[in-house]
């Protein structure tokens, strides 16, 4: 591991979102901060509070939600827990997933939709502009230029600082430029599923900021006893660790917002920007698993 640091976040680097907004490349992500099937307030929000407080203490400027969680739960936990918020916090959201109940997503793109959800997401988080508003999912019932151009003239209107999308294909990210300029993406991955490849290499292309979710795969990456279990007795780091390591080093664009509703596990994640892998080990965990 690199030298101790109160900020281990730091050691992950800088990456630039849109080219203006420097962010440690690896930040958190909120909706573990919610009840059980991303509905309703959390069993401990006095541990979530210690947890969005703590992610800021370690380096981590670059926190991730959505208006879907809890709904506005996770958004009203941020605003607790760090407003007035520090210069160098970027916070994305996300709009686009309407909630019916736990465990229960579907896909409103419809511009008023998207319109209203902003305005509120301004209104639960307390700033007067979003950083990152990301397209939660594109609604495969209404034209992608009414849902990307709505996100435009909120952008145009100042309530938006960058666009980003999220679980996209390259074609779909190629037609969303046609519309606004888009900074970021936000895709399914991790070292045990790597579908989104093309995408994340589109993203290094292009110099868009990739963020993976489910970076630890919902925690099956992490467990003890977990496929990366042996490999960190080995390298003496945490299954989590080897897991958010490997994906920092594989390419400068990657931005991972590992999840947890616990300080501890927080601690233990965040370490991870100091894990250095050599060559053969990122290539061993990238067969291990
Ligand atoms: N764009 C999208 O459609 C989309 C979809 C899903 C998620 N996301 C974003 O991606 C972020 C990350 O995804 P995620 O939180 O679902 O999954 P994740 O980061 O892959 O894993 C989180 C899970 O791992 C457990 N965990 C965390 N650290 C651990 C550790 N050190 N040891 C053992 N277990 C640990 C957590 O439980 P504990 O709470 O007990 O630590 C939690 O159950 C989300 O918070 C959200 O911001 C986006």
């Amino acid at each position: 591991m690199a030298q101790e640091t109160a900020r281990p976040a730091d050691a992950s680097g800088v990456y630039r979102l849109g080219g203006d907004l420097p962010v440690n490349r690896l930040g958190y992500g909120a909706m573990q901060l919610t009840g059980p099937g991303v509905w309703g307030e959390p069993k401990d929000p006095e541990e979530a509070v210690r947890v969005l407080r703590r992610a800021a203490e370690l380096g981590v400027n670059f926190i991730d939600t959505a208006d879907s969680y809890g709904p506005f739960v996770s958004e009203q936990l941020i605003r607790k827990a760090l407003h007035p918020y520090p210069q160098s916090l970027v916070i994305a959201t996300k709009g686009g997933l309407s909630r019916s109940g736990p465990d229960d997503w579907r896909a409103l793109g419809r511009p008023e939709y998207l319109r209203q959800q902003t305005e509120l997401s301004l209104r639960h988080l307390g700033v007067e502009r979003i950083d990152l508003y990301q397209l939660h999912r594109i609604d495969p019932k209404v034209p992608l230029a009414d849902q990307v151009g709505e996100l435009f003239l909120l952008q145009q209107e100042g309530k938006i600082r960058h666009i980003g999308l999220s679980e996209v294909t390259v074609e779909q990210i190629e037609e969303a430029r046609k519309i606004a300029g888009i900074v970021s993406v936000q895709n399914l991955y991790n070292l045990a599923d790597r579908s989104a490849e093309d995408v994340l290499e589109y993203a290094e292309r292009e110099n868009l900021g990739f963020i993976p979710w489910f970076p630890m795969a919902t925690g099956q990456l992490a467990r003890p006893g977990g496929p990366l279990d042996s490999l960190a007795k080995e390298l003496g780091a945490s299954p989590s660790q080897l897991a958010l390591a490997w994906l920092l080093r594989r390419s400068p664009v990657m931005l991972p917002i590992p999840g947890t509703s616990r300080v501890a596990h927080l601690e233990e994640n965040i370490q991870a920007a100091r894990v250095a892998l050599s060559d053969a080990q990122f290539q061993a965990l990238g067969q291990a698993v």
